[in-house]
């Protein structure tokens, strides 16, 4: 009975999800791709222009870095798809190769949890974390106060917006206010599903089906943001100076987690090589390879994770796919602050 009335409910879901537009997926009870809804705001943090355009600034600004020559955009380059292009960052007073590799702020404002093991909850925990990081831009908090509070622009730009003084907090509200406006969308996925139906090539069609059946990407990759912001161990090979990164571990020290990573993002792909947490795999054609070979080897890979058996044509396909996914580009235009050095002031 109880049997009955769970798959006839399931039944249901599947069929109200099928009838809200997927085309021909496999899995219809996984959260449907589509075209990305508006961006939610949080209540604390409501976007306005002058904000917007003071986290701009702060964005692009090095002097927030110990040696004023690191800005968040030394790492997420609006020029390299808002990341860096390099396999794992280099970063702090040395250039010296982390563990990681850049992650796009393209979309961000869509993730459910921030950095590879979701230890941020919001753009605006995030926001402070690079600055004081010794291997990203080595700054104090303090410092970074005291510095922008010397700048005349900051000074008014902060009293505007926020009613204060330079602070911590406006800092990492202001950034992560610029951060929700970098949205790419209508790309041609985006205007296929909206009914263009030449938006998208024959071989992408046949990726959009595969990707959905046969290749089962979308178990993890599902939603607007091709992500379901979970975790999963794929077995990607350990690269770069850390023998080994626990991922999610270090977060939860839930032994499932084992090196087990978030899900990305797959819209703007083409932007954002090389791939996976350590920057494994230099194109999408080797990516998709991994996963039709079975992924990577380790104890703890998700069972998900399994041979595919997808021909060469297969394969084509789903990377034309992929394309498909990357979105109009944003224009970044701003004035920036004048790269003076700041007059500390005496009170500090
Ligand atoms: C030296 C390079 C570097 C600098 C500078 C840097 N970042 Fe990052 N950023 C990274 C790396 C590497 C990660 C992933 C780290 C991890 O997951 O442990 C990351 C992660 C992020 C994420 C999470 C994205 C996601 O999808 O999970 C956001 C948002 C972000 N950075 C914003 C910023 C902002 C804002 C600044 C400036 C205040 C900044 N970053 C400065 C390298 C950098
Ligand atoms: C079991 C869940 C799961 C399945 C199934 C899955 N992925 Fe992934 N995917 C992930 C995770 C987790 C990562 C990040 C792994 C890491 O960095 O260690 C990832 C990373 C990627 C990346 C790199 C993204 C980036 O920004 O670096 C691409 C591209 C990708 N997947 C495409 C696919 C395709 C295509 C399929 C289907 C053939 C697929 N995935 C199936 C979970 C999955």
């Amino acid at each position: 009975m109880i049997r009955a009335t769970k798959s006839f409910f399931s039944g249901i879901v599947g069929l109200i999800l099928t009838i809200q537009g997927i085309y021909a997926s496999d899995f219809p009870l996984f959260p449907p791709i589509g075209p990305l809804p508006p961006v939610t705001i949080p209540a604390d943090n409501p976007q306005t222009e002058a904000k917007v355009e003071l986290g701009k600034k702060l964005y692009f600004d090095p002097r927030l870095s110990g040696n004023n020559w690191i800005s968040c955009a030394t790492c997420h380059n609006p020029v390299l798809g808002f990341a860096d292009g390099l396999p794992r960052i280099l970063g702090g007073p040395t250039s010296k190769e982390g563990g990681r590799h850049s992650p796009t702020i393209i979309n961000t404002a869509y993730n459910d949890l921030q950095f590879w093991d979701g230890r941020a909850a919001t753009l605006e925990e995030q926001a402070l974390g690079p600055i004081q990081n010794p291997n990203e831009m080595f700054e104090t908090l303090d410092n970074v106060v005291r510095k922008l509070s010397g700048i005349s622009e900051y000074v008014k730009a902060f009293r505007e917006v926020f009613g204060t003084g330079v602070t911590a907090d406006g800092i990492a509200k202001a950034i992560a206010a610029f951060e929700r406006t970098v949205v790419y969308a209508n790309s041609p996925f985006d205007r296929y599903m909206q009914g263009d139906v030449h938006a998208m090539s024959e071989s992408a069609k046949r990726g959009m089906d595969l990707f959905q059946g046969k290749a089962e990407c979308i178990k993890c990759h599902n939603g607007p943001n091709f992500t379901d912001n979970k975790f999963h161990n794929i077995g990607v090979p350990p690269d770069g100076p850390l023998k080994e990164d626990l991922g999610r571990y270090n977060v939860t020290r839930n032994e499932s987690d084992k090196g087990a990573f978030k899900t990305p993002t797959l819209r703007n792909i083409t932007d954002t090589a090389p791939y996976m947490h350590n920057g494994f795999f230099p194109t999408l054609f080797e990516v998709v390879q991994f996963y039709n070979g079975g992924g990577g080897r380790s104890e703890n890979k998700s069972a998900d994770i399994h041979a595919l058996n997808l021909t060469g044509q297969e394969v084509n396909d789903l990377i034309e796919f992929m394309k498909a996914l990357t979105g109009e580009m944003v224009q970044i235009k701003y004035q920036s602050v004048p790269l003076a050095f700041p007059k500390v002031p005496k009170n500090f």
